[in-house]
C-alpha cells in the first residue's frame, strides 16, 4: 500500500515538473512575441506608415534589452524537446551548441546596447533596427524551428 502511495506521488511530481516546462515554454514565446510586436512598430516607422515617435521607440529599446538580459535563462534544460503549440519551437542546437547560442545573445545585447541613445528620427531608426534585426535574424536561422 505504501509502495502505490510513493509512486502515485512520483507521477504526481512528475505531472507537475512537465506543466512548469510548458509554463516556461509559453513564457518564452510571450516574450518573444511582445519583442517581435515592438520590432513590428518600429518596422512601420521605418516604412513610413506611421511617424516617428520617440515614446515607441524607447519602449521598444527597454524590451529589446528586457529579452536580452532574459535569454539566457529562457532555455532551460528542462525545456529541451517540448513541441510546443505554435508556429515556432526552439531548435536542439541550443543545447547541442551552448557556446554558439551564448555568442548570439551576446552580439544581440551589444547590438541593443549600441542602439541606446542613437536613435532620434527615422534615418538613425533605420540604421539601428537594421543592426539589431540582424542579430534577430541570426540567431533565428540556427536556432529557431519554423513548422510546417
Ligand atoms: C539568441 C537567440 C535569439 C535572439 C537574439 C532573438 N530571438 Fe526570437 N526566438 C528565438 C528562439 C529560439 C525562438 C523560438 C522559441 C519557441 O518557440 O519556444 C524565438 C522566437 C521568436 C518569435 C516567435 C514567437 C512565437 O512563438 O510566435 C518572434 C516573433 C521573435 N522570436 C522575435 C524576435 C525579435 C524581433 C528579436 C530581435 C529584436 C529576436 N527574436 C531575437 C531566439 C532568439
Amino acid at each position: 500500500m505504501k509502495r502505490i502511495v510513493v509512486v502515485a506521488a512520483v507521477l504526481a511530481f512528475s505531472a507537475g515538473a512537465v506543466v512548469a516546462q510548458q509554463d516556461q515554454v509559453k513564457q518564452t514565446q510571450a516574450q518573444m512575441k511582445e519583442t517581435g510586436k515592438n520590432a513590428g512598430a518600429l518596422g512601420a516607422i521605418v516604412k513610413g506608415e506611421k511617424p516617428y515617435d520617440q515614446a515607441t521607440v524607447n519602449t521598444a529599446l527597454a524590451t529589446f534589452e528586457d529579452t536580452a538580459k532574459k535569454l539566457p535563462t529562457l532555455f532551460p534544460e528542462s525545456t529541451k524537446g517540448l513541441k510546443p503549440d505554435g508556429d515556432y519551437s526552439a531548435s536542439p542546437k541550443i543545447w547541442e551548441d551552448k557556446a554558439g547560442f551564448e555568442q548570439h545573445i551576446a552580439s544581440y545585447a551589444k547590438a541593443v546596447a549600441d542602439a541606446k541613445g542613437k536613435i532620434k528620427d527615422v534615418d538613425t531608426l533605420k540604421a539601428e533596427l537594421g543592426a539589431i534585426g540582424k542579430q534577430c535574424g541570426g540567431c533565428h536561422e540556427t536556432f529557431r524551428l519554423k513548422k510546417g
